[in-house]
């Protein structure tokens, strides 16, 4: 997510340690260095609910964690997603299930932390399997605005069933694919603008099977204002995801604010070859 520095080379990466461990970049959070396993591959958002010992799949999207298209630039909280993932079959994600969500919920059983909820494990596909780069008790941002575009059974229901240790029923989903796209304010990641005035956001709510989620807005006045990094996320359902992303750029050109960016290539990667 934020902060993290996927380097390409040695000289890079030591460059980035050193200036993240200098004091200056995270104050006392910059004094301690991880350095994990660098990954390749397709990332996935896998979501599962746990009632504390059993775990049942939810569903997956696929994310894009980098500010810029073509998987360039810093790392984000996230800069579009989209769901289904063509490339995920039955198979994958019954492996993802059995090497990772469940040995976690037993451990965690174990050591007395029986956990009930939302259990979002990020992967990436690499040429020798899934690998687990993180793990989160909570749905993703922005992979969950796109969950609820596409459920049709009760978010509610599903969530009181983990509460009361009595997970029964599958969640169901549309045949629809779904996309988001985020509208990210000037200078994000790593410092963004506030304030600047968002226009158009109504008319982009019009679009045919478009929701507009807020994120980093607040009010001011009549206007509604830039307040974070990530201020929309755009989303749009279709027969396809052709269809989904279509409607969610088709959104987007409706919506303008001063340094506006966002990717152009969300779920570009899950479409058909033509
Ligand atoms: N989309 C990344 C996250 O929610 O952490």
């Amino acid at each position: 997510g934020k902060g993290v520095v996927v380097t390409e080379s040695l000289g890079e990466a030591r460059a980035t340690v050193k200036r993240y461990l200098s004091g200056a970049a995270f104050g006392a959070a910059g004094t301690t260095c991880v350095i994990e396993e660098g990954m390749n591959g397709p990332e996935l958002s896998l979501f599962a609910l746990c009632d504390g010992t059993r775990a049942e799949l939810f569903a997956c999207a696929q994310d894009h964690k980098r500010v810029g298209d073509g998987d360039t630039g810093p790392n984000t909280g996230g800069m579009g997603a989209y769901s289904p993932v063509g490339l995920v079959t039955g198979d994958l994600e019954s492996e993802i299930m059995q090497i990772a969500i469940e040995p976690t919920l037993r451990e965690l059983a174990a050591r007395g932390a029986e956990y009930r909820g939302v259990f979002y494990c990020g992967l990436m596909l690499t040429e020798d399997g899934p690998r687990v780069v993180e793990y989160n008790v909570r749905f993703g941002d922005p992979e969950c605005q796109i969950h609820m575009r596409r459920l049709d059974s009760d978010l509610y229901a599903h969530l009181h069933e983990c509460a009361i240790g009595a997970l029964r029923t599958p969640a169901r989903f549309s045949n629809d694919a779904a996309a988001i796209v985020m509208l990210a304010a000037d200078g994000y990641p790593a410092t963004p603008v506030v304030g600047n005035a968002i226009r158009g956001l109504d008319k982009a709510a019009q679009h045919q099977d478009v929701v507009v989620f807020h994120s980093g807005t607040r009010r001011n006045g009549d206007d509604i204002v830039t307040n974070g990094g990530r201020v929309v996320g755009v989303t749009a359902t279709g027969g396809d995801l052709t269809i989904a992303r279509d409607r969610t750029y088709g959104a987007i050109s409706e919506i303008s604010f001063d340094g506006m960016h966002y990717r152009r290539d969300i779920g570009i990667g899950g479409l058909e070859p033509t």
